[in-house]
């Protein structure tokens, strides 16, 4: 039989209020499939982004921008018209533009409530799966230093709006040909649209999200357009997870199809 645990001063799974099992979990099917599965994708994704975010070469072929160098802030930016968007960091800035804006993307994958499930588990088996005890001593949650710093994740959805903003107009301006004439589409507009639309899916799926749109109301009724919006935010927010990963893979291949026509390996097939 299974009963309570007699140890004292112990935490986790071996507190006196849990079920003694020796057995580290009593799961027989292949759990540990999908945190592996997580694990090697989210690599994948960091190997190719930090690759490609200290490159600091090949984002730009007109019309289009890399969306891991947009905006271009920094002096030493080559985009449109030859410079950056906002010059805001000068000469001095001698590493890659693309340091400069990432932190924001990254910072709001990093402390969305999705990743932290994949990377807890994938990453730090903190636990790796439902009813597989971690490996770790103690589990103090998200109660203190540093994870505690994961409810600023609200403040990384504001800039993850601004810079879909910016990557909406990015998509524009990919219906500008190279001498900046409005009319034109090629493959690359089409991997573009994908991208930003899954972008968007994703921030407006965001649990922050759904909750500044719908969240601290008393009465639905009294609120009819923010209970509509809360609505539809939900039934993306059903989806986050989805959305997290074709997201990232669409971003990835926006940035590769850049890194494709810029270093020549062939040029954009364009529709009109
Ligand atoms: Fe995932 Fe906000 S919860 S982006």
């Amino acid at each position: 039989g299974i009963e309570p645990s007699s140890h004292t001063g112990a935490t986790g799974v071996h507190t006196t209020s849990r079920a003694a099992i020796p057995a580290r979990h009593l799961r027989t099917d292949r759990w540990w499939l999908a945190p592996a599965c997580t694990a090697a994708g989210l690599l994948a994704f960091i190997v190719y982004s930090t690759w490609r975010a200290f490159a600091n070469a090949d984002y730009y072929h007109a019309p289009y921008v890399s969306p891991f160098y947009s905006p271009c802030l920094a002096e030493n930016c080559h985009t449109m018209r030859g410079g950056p968007n906002w010059e805001i960091f000068g000469s001095w800035w001698g590493l890659s533009p693309a340091l400069l804006i990432l932190i924001f993307p990254l910072g709001f994958r990093l402390t969305c409530y999705y990743y932290r499930k994949a990377y807890y588990r994938g990453f730090w088996a903190s636990p790796p799966a439902c009813a597989v005890a971690e490996p770790h001593k103690k589990y103090t949650g998200e109660t203190r230093f540093p994870l505690i710093l994961q409810n600023i994740h609200r403040y990384f959805f504001y800039f993850a709006v601004l810079v879909a903003g910016v990557l909406t107009y990015d998509t524009a301006l990919t219906f500008r040909d190279e001498h900046y004439a409005w009319g034109h589409m090629g493959l690359g507009t089409l991997i573009f649209l994908a991208n930003i639309v899954l972008i968007w899916a994703y921030t407006v799926s965001c649990h922050s999200c759904r909750h500044i749109v719908g969240g601290r109301l008393k009465h639905f009724s009294k609120h009819p357009v923010r209970y509509r919006l809360w609505g539809w935010v939900g039934k993306l927010n059903e989806r986050h997870m989805l959305l997290a990963w074709s997201s990232l893979v669409s971003v990835a291949v926006a940035d590769f199809y850049v890194f494709l026509l810029a270093s020549g390996a062939f040029p954009d097939p364009r529709f009109f």
